[in-house]
């Protein structure tokens, strides 16, 4: 999704703003474009596609002055076009602005800037935010960005450059990420920390309806009404090793392979041993709260929609309290029941996409108890929940998740355990599971040596057009979830079922061109699984099934078993989606998709 970066300082700022544009390429993009004041005017250059080509763009371009902002545009309103991409500028050309959200009532304001003579030169919501600030600058910029602000519905991250007033940006924030990142003698403003993580680990997250004034030495944060708000710095503890790809190809399939790691990562301090049970500091807010809860509902998107679905299965079972899971945009517009006892789990990866943001305000109105479970630190959903358990995975930046998925599972577990030791889960059923949970890393890496045995499947199966992932219990949600990684990333229409429900439907599918992966680990519903695969070779389906070691029975059905260790069911998700994340990141390379950012995508979404 569209990302920011703004610098204001003695460096090179192209080479600063070209290098923070490439950080910000994970998170999907089709054009990008950077504007910078150059002897009182400002030298604007968009280009559509990948960064390199707008860096063929500038190259032979001199671009010296000291402040200039860039842009990596996820097309909404208007298609991805070279007029579209921002930065935007007034008819005068002494204003550019990037955006990132929506302007929802952008129709109207381009009606009634075109009646005073404006003149568009683009499709895009962003266009009229320049003409308003053009309009209401009388040599204060941050004061005409205010009186724009004041005229706009919708969501916003912006930073804004004049060339009247060469010394500054102007950055505001209402919906959209928004970080000022302070270095020494320079100042930078992005929606994503990876931009400028490499010139300095000192930031400030921008509330909602704050503006920051960033100068090379100083800064001033005020509301939307002018008043100053004193805000701490912040100092982040990710480093640039953790956002480069480490020798891998990929960032995804770095990230599968540090699974091991993130997973431990995520448990990490947070076993009681006297107990048996979790301990995670970022529930203390909650007080007594917790213990009067009745309800839980976990709201989220995406693969960490697939999460809180395990999340479901693992704290019904456990702790005997009824769990719905929503998607978040879903959930926003319906009517649910909510009340004081009623706990809304917030579940995110990135702690931005808008839909979950939304849910989690949504229940707040209704008095609900919000927590958030996300990997970004500061992050909008960590910052408004009430209080939550922070990921710990590090940086995930291939657009498709992998690592944030185990992680995400792996706290939702400890949560379980929390709640089912403050209900009625014995001391030694709990111990047992938290003593399985720390075989998983080493689990998780016995999978990973093989590889090339996946390697050898993508390539019998990468040409196919249609897959089916089915699961039973714990792992139906890990059937949604492989199924989901093949399509985002090598674009072969993938669907998950359960696989009781395949007679209801999806079977009418197969025949030899259908191929079938079956997660048949030997747990409860073992046994149910056999017959649904001879069902489906009955209809000559060809069938790649995830099978515990030392499986016999299974092996003589399947066409190709993939082992993995054994564990207990409620762990088992964890270890049966490493299969099939390297199968697609496998099946996707070989079509020649591009993995790590994949047509469409964005790594976290930031508008509706
Ligand atoms: C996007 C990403 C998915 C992600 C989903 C939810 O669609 O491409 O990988 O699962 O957003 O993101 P979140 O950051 O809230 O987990």
């Amino acid at each position: 999704m569209c990302g920011i970066i703004g610098y204001i300082g003695k460096g090179n700022v192209k080479d600063i703003l070209v290098e923070g544009l490439k950080r910000l390429e994970y998170r999907g993009y089709d054009s990008s474009g950077i504007a910078v004041i150059n002897r009182g005017r400002i030298t604007c250059t968009k280009a559509v596609g990948n960064i390199s080509k707008l860096e063929e763009k500038i190259s032979g371009k001199k671009m010296p002055g000291n402040v200039g902002i860039a842009h990596t545009r996820w097309a909404t309103h208007g298609s991805p076009i070279l007029k579209n991409a921002h930065p935007h500028m007034d008819i005068r050309n002494r204003i550019a602005v990037v955006h990132n959200g929506i302007i929802e009532n952008f129709q109207y304001l381009r009606n009634k800037l075109t009646k005073k003579g404006v003149r568009f030169r683009s499709d895009t919501d962003t266009e009229v935010l320049a003409h308003l600030i053009s309009q209401n600058f009388k040599g204060n910029l941050s004061e005409a960005v205010r009186n724009s602000l004041k005229q706009v519905e919708g969501t916003y991250g912006i930073a804004v450059i004049c060339s009247d007033t060469p010394n500054e940006i102007v950055a505001a924030k209402k919906g959209s990420p928004l970080i000022v990142a302070v270095g020494k003698d320079e100042m930078f403003v992005t929606s994503d920390l990876s931009a400028t993580l490499r010139h300095t680990k000192k930031i400030i997250p921008l509330e909602d309806n704050e503006m920051a004034i960033i100068r090379p030495d100083n800064y001033e944060i005020k509301d939307i009404e002018n008043v100053p708000v004193l805000k701490k710095i912040e100092e982040v503890s990710w480093n640039i090793d953790m956002i480069e790809k480490g020798g891998y190809r990929h960032f995804m399939l770095k990230e599968i392979h540090e699974q091991p790691e993130s997973i431990t990562n995520s448990m990490r301090g947070r076993i009681d041993e006297a107990l048996s049970s979790s301990r995670l500091g970022g529930l203390l807010v909650f007080g007594n709260k917790l213990k009067k809860v009745e309800k839980i509902i976990i709201s989220a998107c995406g693969t960490s929609w697939h999460a809180g679905l395990i999340g479901e299965y693992m704290i019904e079972d456990l702790a005997r309290i009824p769990v719905e899971v929503e998607y978040a945009s879903e959930f926003r517009y319906r009517n649910p029941i909510l009340n004081e006892k009623t706990l809304i789990i917030a579940v995110s990866q990135s702690g931005e996409t808008a839909d979950t943001l939304a849910a989690m305000r949504e229940a707040k109105i209704k008095n609900s108890i919000i927590m958030g479970i996300c990997n970004v630190v500061g992050s909008s959903i960590a910052r408004e929940s009430d209080g939550g358990i922070y990921l710990h995975a590090g940086p995930e930046i291939g657009v498709a998740s992998t690592k944030a998925f185990t992680s995400q599972v792996t706290v939702l577990l400890l949560l379980a355990l929390h709640f089912g030791r403050m209900n009625d889960l014995s001391k030694s059923k709990s111990k047992e599971i938290i003593d399985e949970l720390r075989t998983i890393p080493s689990k998780v890496e016995t999978i990973l040596k093989e590889e090339n045995k996946i390697k050898k499947l993508a390539e019998l199966y990468f040409n196919k057009n249609n897959f089916l992932y089915l699961g039973r219990g714990y792992n139906f949600p890990t059937a949604l979830e492989g199924a989901l990684k093949l399509k985002e990333i090598s674009y072969i229409h993938a669907e998950g079922y359960p696989a009781a429900e395949m007679k209801h439907g999806p079977i009418a599918l197969i025949d030899k061109d259908m191929p079938v992966v079956v997660i048949a680990t030997s747990d409860t519903v073992y046994d149910k699984i056999i017959s649904n695969i001879q069902e489906i070779k009955a209809r000559n389906g060809k069938v790649i099934a995830v099978v515990n070691k030392g499986d016999t029975k299974i092996k003589k059905l399947a066409d190709h078993v993939i082992s993995i260790p054994k564990t207990m069911e409620i762990l088992s998700p964890l270890l049966t989606i490493i299969p099939m994340q390297l199968l697609a990141y496998h099946i996707a390379l070989k079509r020649g998709c591009n993995v790590d950012q994949p047509r469409n995508l964005a790594k976290s979404v930031t508008v509706e």
